[in-house]
């Protein structure tokens, strides 16, 4: 089975997070969130990946999957650019594909249910569904007598609350109603209107409502959920950093190269590689990116993303960029200094 996972978008909800890199490469419980999709379908047997590049860091993303050897799956990539719709990223995989089934997975979205369902043997088309409280916030879908009829994008009048999941199984067929497909309102080729021309074809969508959890990494709000979610589920203990006069409790993973000196690190946690942790207080909920400095810190709840530091701060549910630094400030005048980028949120003492 192949799958096409769309790397492409431009990030915008989640800048300034998203300046460097796009943000499916974003590191949650220790993995870029596309990679939870990637090993999910890997788990089911998926062994061949494309992956749709957009201009926002495409070349981080080459380096981080290379040729997929690392994960035993073979992966290419094919070059969107500018991002006009998921549609017009699927159209690009067109080659890839070939005459087979294959499955589409949106890089932002963590899905760990249902897969099974999108990757079995057949000929047949599927969605995954889900019940929202925001439909207006997705793709929706109408289920009558058991089939699906009718699929609207961002709907602005409520038709459904069953959310379209960023899974989907094609037919080669999708190629040709794609081909025909105008930009929708907001200028992009939609691949919900795509399923529709499927469904009035006549052609069956199958689908499956997920139950369980499952993320659109779309917020800094969805990245922390995300984080505590993946965390609460598959920490594991596991301790390669140094660790000198300090505890490490729970489910910890924690990677060669750092040092852990005079802390506690409590889990289900996760430090990278290249870290030093002195003197502070870690966990639980934390992931800790590559190459962190925290000296004389609280840090739980929190996502901490490479080369950032951190010294004499309480911080609790947020979210600190990749280089970014916090600090406290002891000379006078007393008050917090500071450079906020476009689109940050500060919550201060
Ligand atoms: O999360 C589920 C929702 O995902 C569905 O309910 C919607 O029907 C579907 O349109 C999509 O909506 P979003 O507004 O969340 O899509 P977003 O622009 O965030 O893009 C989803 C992923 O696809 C993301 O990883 C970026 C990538 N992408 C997006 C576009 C527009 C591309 O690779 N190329 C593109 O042109």
């Amino acid at each position: 089975m192949k799958a096409v996972i769309l790397h492409g978008g431009q990030g915008t909800r989640l800048r300034p997070l998203t300046h460097t890199g796009p943000k499916q490469l974003i590191r949650v419980a220790g993995k870029p969130i596309s990679q939870w999709g990637l090993d999910a379908l890997r788990a089911l047997g998926v062994n061949e990946f494309c992956i749709i590049l957009g201009d926002n860091g495409a070349e981080r993303v080459v380096d981080y999957y290379g040729d997929g050897s690392k994960w035993g799956v073979r992966v290419t990539y094919v070059y969107q650019g500018r991002a006009r719709g998921l549609a017009d990223a699927v159209r690009g995989a067109e080659d890839f594909v070939g005459g087979d089934n294959f499955v589409v997975y949106l890089g932002d979205n963590v899905v760990l249910e249902g897969l099974e369902d999108v990757v079995e043997g057949g000929d047949f088309n599927a969605v995954l569904l889900a019940r929202v409280s925001n439909p207006n916030r997705f793709g929706v879908a109408l289920v009558e007598g058991g089939r699906i009829v009718k699929l609207v994008e961002k709907p602005k009048e409520p038709i459904s609350d069953l959310a379209l999941v960023g899974v989907y199984r094609f037919t080669p067929e999708v190629f040709e109603v794609i081909a025909q497909l105008e930009p929708s309102w907001r200028g992009e080729l939609e691949i919900t209107d795509a399923i529709q021309r499927l469904v009035d074809r006549g052609r069956e969508v199958r689908f499956r409502v997920v139950q369980g959890w499952w993320k659109d990494t779309g917020s800094p709000e969805d990245l922390l959920e995300a984080n505590r979610t993946l965390l609460d589920r598959y920490a594991s203990a596991s301790v390669a950093s140094e660790t000198v006069s300090s505890s490490v409790e729970g489910r910890v993973t924690a990677e060669e190269g750092s040092k852990i000196i005079g802390s506690i690190v409590r889990g289900p946690s996760y430090v990278g590689r290249g870290c030093v942790i002195k003197d502070s207080y870690i966990g639980p909920y934390t992931s800790i990116g590559d190459g962190v400095e925290v000296d004389s810190c609280e840090v739980s709840g929190s996502l901490i993303l490479d080369g950032a530091s951190l010294f004499h701060v309480r911080i609790v549910d947020s979210i600190l960029g990749a280089n970014s630094k916090v600090y406290r400030r002891t000379a006078k005048p007393l008050g917090s200094k500071l450079v906020v980028g476009e689109n940050s949120q500060l919550g201060l003492e």
